[in-house]
């Protein structure tokens, strides 16, 4: 699958990063070659998923998804190499989400890319999960930085400006829960089944959106952060209320929260393209704004996104779902950018289940209930 070109580089030569991630619960390879006029191309693109050993307990179990990622990663790696017709000679370096993550799991691609760095001699590209996301536009599109992104899944919600490969400004991030926790809670306590998300957006097709009164969360607080924890307890006040609740029920509820959640995602979204624009006044419209991770499959989600977007002159965009989700392509992108820099990692490289994107505004402004050991991203 041929791409689209990467930034200009000093490169050399053509290179081929193998990438891995089990930061969560996808285990996933990937190979990306690119040639020195920086054309690329996905050789392998492989991803497993854990739902039907997590569907049980509603939710993601570490020590599950942990186990599940080391008696994957192994023969993914043989899937992906065969896919792309490769052998390990042909890897020029090994890439793989080293954090933020539940670290079990983080460490499952980690340790293969290190005994396959080490095996090989080829170098380590030890990468952060969220520069992954970051760069994942760049997979599906040549977008040009500086852009305005919001990753919203499962377990991150946060808009930040990609200025450079490396370069980050996060702007705002949630202060609790990530908005699809809130989608995953709710739909947990109205008994909808996992993964929450989509089943509460089917629900909420058929309900009436008017009919609960839920809170648009932080609305007209300054700054771009998030909250979602208190929307979640609203629903499940709602839901303990209604006796014998009916499938009607469900989807009123449910129809309610996803307006609530969409809402909240616009709102502070608008203003962080109005800080965008402030920042870089030269950007020409329509200016880029980019939406990753798997609540941007919620079509509510989507038109409040675009319709802020359009508002304010930005157009937005999301790249093919296969790479909003937890993926290795743009574990392998991430890695080949630091690679074709010369930026590699000691075969030492700890897996960090906190790992900020941008450290230097995650130290000034923590996000508030990240725990002791600091900021989740
Ligand atoms: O990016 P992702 O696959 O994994 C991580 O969290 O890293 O995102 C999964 C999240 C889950 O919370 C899931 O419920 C949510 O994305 N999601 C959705 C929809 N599809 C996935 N939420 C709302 N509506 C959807 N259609
Ligand atoms: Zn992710």
């Amino acid at each position: 699958m041929d791409l689209a070109p990467a930034s200009p580089t000093t490169q050399e030569k053509t290179l081929t990063v193998l990438g891995l991630e089990s930061s969560c619960d996808e285990t996933a390879a990937a190979i990306l070659r690119r040639a020195p006029d920086g054309s690329q191309e996905i050789l392998a693109d492989l991803v497993l998923g854990q739902n039907d050993a997590h569907a049980p307990f509603g939710g993601v179990v570490p020590e599950i998804a942990a186990r599940a990622h080391v008696e994957a990663i192994d023969g993914l790696v043989v899937e992906a190499l065969k896919a792309a017709k490769l052998t390990l000679d042909d890897i020029d370096g090994f890439a793989a989400t080293a954090g933020p993550g539940l670290v079990g799991g983080v460490m499952a691609a980690l340790m293969t890319a290190k005994a396959l760095a080490l095996g090989t001699g080829k170098p380590l590209i030890a990468v952060n999960h969220l520069e992954g996301h970051a760069l994942s536009p760049r997979l599906s599109e040549d977008v040009a930085f500086p852009y305005l992104l919001l990753l919203v899944s499962g377990g991150h919600t946060q808009l930040l400006i990609a200025e450079d490969v490396g370069v980050y400004h996060r702007l705002g991030s949630t202060i609790d829960d990530a908005a699809g926790e809130a989608f995953d809670k709710t739909a947990k306590v109205m008994g909808l089944g996992f993964p929450g998300g989509p089943a509460l957006e089917k629900f909420a097709q058929t309900g009436d959106v008017e009919r609960f009164a839920l809170p648009t969360p932080l609305r007209g607080r300054p700054g771009c952060d998030f909250s979602f924890a208190g929307l979640k307890t609203a629903a499940r006040q709602i839901w303990d209320k209604l006796e014998n609740p009916s499938d009607q029920d469900r989807a009123d509820l449910s129809a309610g929260v996803q307006s609530a959640i969409a809402k909240s995602l616009a709102q502070r979204s608008g203003r962080a393209m109005d800080m965008f624009v402030e920042r870089y006044p030269n950007v020409a419209e329509p200016r880029p704004f980019l939406v990753a991770g798997g609540v941007a499959a919620n079509k509510a989600v989507r038109t409040a996104l675009s319709d802020a977007a359009a508002e304010r002159g930005f157009e937005m965009t999301a790249p093919p779902m296969k790479w909003c989700t937890d993926n290795a392509a743009m574990i392998a992108l991430a890695g080949m950018e630091h690679l074709v820099r010369g930026q590699t990692d000691d075969l030492d490289a700890a897996a960090r289940p906190r790992w900020p994107l941008d450290e230097q505004s995650a130290k000034m402004n923590p996000a508030i209930g990240a725990g002791r050991k600091g900021p989740k991203a």
